[in-house]
């Protein structure tokens, strides 16, 4: 009989895996480019999809591009418990932001495979359709889809930049599934993610318990002015579209620190047109966010914006439409999963707090539908979103030991 409250996942063969996934889209400075529904992306999923299938999982894909890699239940017509994060990265991300919570997942299940131990429940594996929302936003779009907050036809209408269509870059990259999106019950959902904040290497915890995710608003900005000479054009005169953007960057950054200390506010994207040296701009795009954990502090926060962007317009002889392209309801985890996370923590003797997630998650759609908790490991100085995102091979291990107890304890081990 299998001494289950000892066992371990294999840590050296999770960093290994993490490490081999990380070839696909390296980047010079040791990030990772391998943005949503590119070739790269294509590369690291077929990796996945052969480890998955040399674990002896059967995997199926839904028309998002939502990977779930099965292993069977001893009832087999039970609910899965879910695990898993996201493949994709920033363009200039790290190597674990997401990849940690899927392949940690499946480490779970090659140790589960080691140790021949059955399940009552079947459990699936969940690797995420554009979490980060880079190339096409709204980001979290694959679980926000299953979650039903977005519908399959304006998902696969979304598009990049470059004006590339999502369900389009889905057929070319052949993970358009033909599985519904959703509509299943799952018994319980699990997240391993870094913190991507400083808070548990500060204070030298080994596991964040996250009990909340906060909430989020996302903006979209047309801006227009009038193009016109750098030269002659009389200062006073000027309709200048990139100056009116300047001054919504600054109100979303004095709107957030009027809400300190909780409140975050950021400008990520700008494109002024024509994009000319001598040429006032007559035309930008911008994109900002709020985050705060209140869901009436950020509605405070889009009145400020909404007024302050008003005024700013009409100082500037500009016209500025303003639209809201995803709202992120701040959202609660579910007690019980929270409390399978902390008891899984004690029980491995690793110190933890309880910690509300600054970054949105494929856990923030799922906790809609499923019950859902989300495990957090410490990242070196909090960095992420940037190549230099660094954690220990430890940090990984203690994570994915974590997400093995708190998944068995609600996939009910059957002994082998
Ligand atoms: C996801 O990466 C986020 O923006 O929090
Ligand atoms: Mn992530
Ligand atoms: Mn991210």
């Amino acid at each position: 009989m299998t001494d289950l409250p000892n066992m371990r996942i294999d840590g050296a063969r999770l960093w290994d895996s993490l490490m081999e996934m990380a070839k696909i889209g390296a980047t010079p400075a040791g990030g990772c480019n391998r943005q949503t529904l590119t070739d790269l992306d294509r590369q690291g999923r077929d990796l996945f999809a052969r480890w998955c299938a040399a674990a002896g999982m059967t995997l199926r894909v839904d028309r998002m591009g939502n990977m779930f890699a099965r292993r069977a239940g001893l009832d087999d017509s039970l609910p899965p418990v879910m695990m898993g994060s996201h493949l994709d990265t920033q363009p200039t991300g790290g190597k674990f932001d997401g990849v940690l919570g899927v392949l940690g997942a499946l480490e779970v299940v090659r140790s589960l495979n080691d140790m021949k131990l059955r399940t009552r429940h079947p459990i699936e594996v969940a690797n995420w359709t554009n979490e980060e929302g880079a190339r096409f936003a709204p980001s979290m779009i694959g679980s926000g889809v299953f979650a039903g907050h977005y519908t399959l036809e304006e998902a696969l209408a979304a598009r990049d930049l470059a004006g590339a269509e999502f369900g389009a870059e889905l057929a070319r990259i052949g993970y358009a599934g033909a599985d519904a999106v959703g509509g299943r019950p799952i018994h319980a959902y699990f997240e391993l993610h870094i913190e991507q904040g400083p808070i548990l290497e500060d204070e030298g915890v080994d596991i964040g318990v996250v009990t909340h995710g906060q909430g989020q608003r996302w903006y979209e900005f047309h801006i227009a002015g009038f193009e016109s000479h750098a030269g002659t054009t009389p200062m006073p005169r000027r309709r200048d579209a990139l100056l009116g953007a300047a001054r919504i960057v600054e109100l979303f950054n004095r709107v957030a620190l009027a809400h300190a200390p909780l409140a975050m506010g950021t400008c990520g994207l700008i494109e002024a047109r024509p994009g000319s040296r001598n040429v006032i701009p007559g035309s930008v795009f911008l994109t900002g966010e709020f985050r705060h954990p209140e869901a009436a502090v950020l509605a405070a926060m889009d009145e400020a914006l909404r007024a302050g962007a008003a005024e700013i317009a009409a100082r500037g002889g500009l016209t500025c439409e303003v639209a809201e392209i995803s709202y992120y309801p701040p959202v609660p985890f579910e007690a019980g999963c929270v409390e399978a996370v902390r008891r899984a923590a004690r029980g491995l003797g690793l110190s933890h707090r309880d910690i509300v997630s600054g970054a949105g998650h494929d856990a923030c759609w799922v906790a809609l539908v499923a019950p859902t908790a989300m495990i957090f490991t410490p990242c070196v100085d909090g960095v992420s979103h940037n190549e230099s995102e660094r954690i220990s091979p430890e940090w990984a291990a203690a994570g994915a030991n974590v997400l093995l107890h708190a998944a068995l304890e609600k996939a009910e081990v059957v002994a082998g």
